[in-house]
């Protein structure tokens, strides 16, 4: 994959960051992520490559833009697979809360899962504890590893989990072992790309969440190093079926991190809302900063880039 498609990319999740940071609090999920989907669809039409959605909004009868199977760009440059999520944190923008972000992960053709809209159960970690998790083994015994490479406490590690019903046995869990615990309300791509910063204090990703987001969270922690599990949770007959309906038949089957994002992957990301991974939209009187950033496999190259959009010179927005 050519490189400078990389800062392409960038610009597509830039776009997207705009068009919803400015529906920031409105309490409209629905007009932030059409906003999101809308600048996305377009600025990725400007790209020369010939783009299919691998995962996207949705399958092509309940979304009318970026579904999966929908082509993108120009055609005219190289075949490859994207998945994203415009509005990654779609009640977070709605709410004015932190950490929501636009994301794009794109690879040569046939090196993301085609994973259906389900749930996953996930476990992340940053490059320290690479290969040294096992999703079928308790979150004790995963944090001990943890703890063993770190050279910490179990009681200092944090494990991030989503705040959410059916992790009551989890948290109980976590809290029996006395390891520290950060709850968050949604966006659990950036919890996983937590796991790989120091700065973050986040050791462990753990929980069940979207599986197009485990997909994507995959697909970022190719590019930092870090490593991913994840077990499809189908919720009902529908999910098992359309998941057949893709060549998934084993329903227990722990993906890798190298079977949900494999080759050369690109993965770009821009903040929505303020958080502690990127900091969010911000608008002034010539047009709006944004910062965002952008990793290869390839190279293992992170750029962190910030940018002022001048909204003279960009009539569209
Ligand atoms: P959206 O951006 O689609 O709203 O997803 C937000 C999110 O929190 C994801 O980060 C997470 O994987 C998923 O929702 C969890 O799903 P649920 O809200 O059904 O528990």
């Amino acid at each position: 994959m050519n490189r400078n498609l990389a800062l392409e990319f960038v610009r597509v999740t830039e776009m997207a960051a705009i068009a919803s940071a400015r529906l920031m609090g409105r309490g409209d999920e629905k007009a932030a992520d059409l906003a999101a989907v809308d600048a996305m669809r377009s600025m990725l039409d400007s790209i020369d490559f010939d783009g299919t959605v691998v995962i996207g909004e949705g399958e092509r009868d309940e979304a009318p833009m970026l579904y999966i199977g929908e082509k993108v760009g120009t055609q005219k440059g190289p075949p490859l697979d994207i998945a994203l999520d415009p509005l990654e944190g779609t009640t977070i923008c709605a709410q004015g809360r932190p950490n929501a972000i636009s994301v794009i992960a794109v690879a040569e053709k046939g090196h993301l899962l085609n994973a259906p809209d389900t749930y996953m159960e996930k476990i992340a970690v940053g490059p320290t504890c690479k290969g040294a998790i096992d999703i079928r083994h308790s979150s004790m015994e995963n944090l001990k590893r943890i703890s063993d490479i770190k050279k910490k406490r179990i009681q200092d590690c944090t494990a991030v989990v989503l705040d959410r019903p059916r992790h009551k046995e989890l948290i109980e869990e976590l809290r029996s072992i006395g390891c520290r615990i950060y709850l968050i309300g949604d966006g659990d791509v950036s919890a996983a790309i937590a796991t790989c910063s120091s700065d973050s204090g986040i050791d462990v990703l753990f929980g069940t969440g979207g599986a197009p987001e485990g997909v994507i969270a995959a697909a970022a922690l190719r590019c930092i190093g870090g490593d991913f599990q994840g077990i499809l949770r189908f919720r009902n007959e529908e999910e098992t079926r359309r998941a057949k309906a893709m060549g998934i038949t084993d329903k227990d089957k722990i993906w890798g991190i190298e079977e949900l994002a494999s080759g050369n992957v690109v993965f770009a990301a821009t903040g929505v809302t303020d958080g502690s991974f990127l900091p969010g939209v911000q608008f002034k009187s010539w047009g709006a900063k944004t910062s965002s950033i952008v990793m290869r496999s390839e190279s293992g190259t992170i750029r962190h880039i910030q940018a002022k959009h001048h909204f003279d010179t960009k009539p569209r927005y």
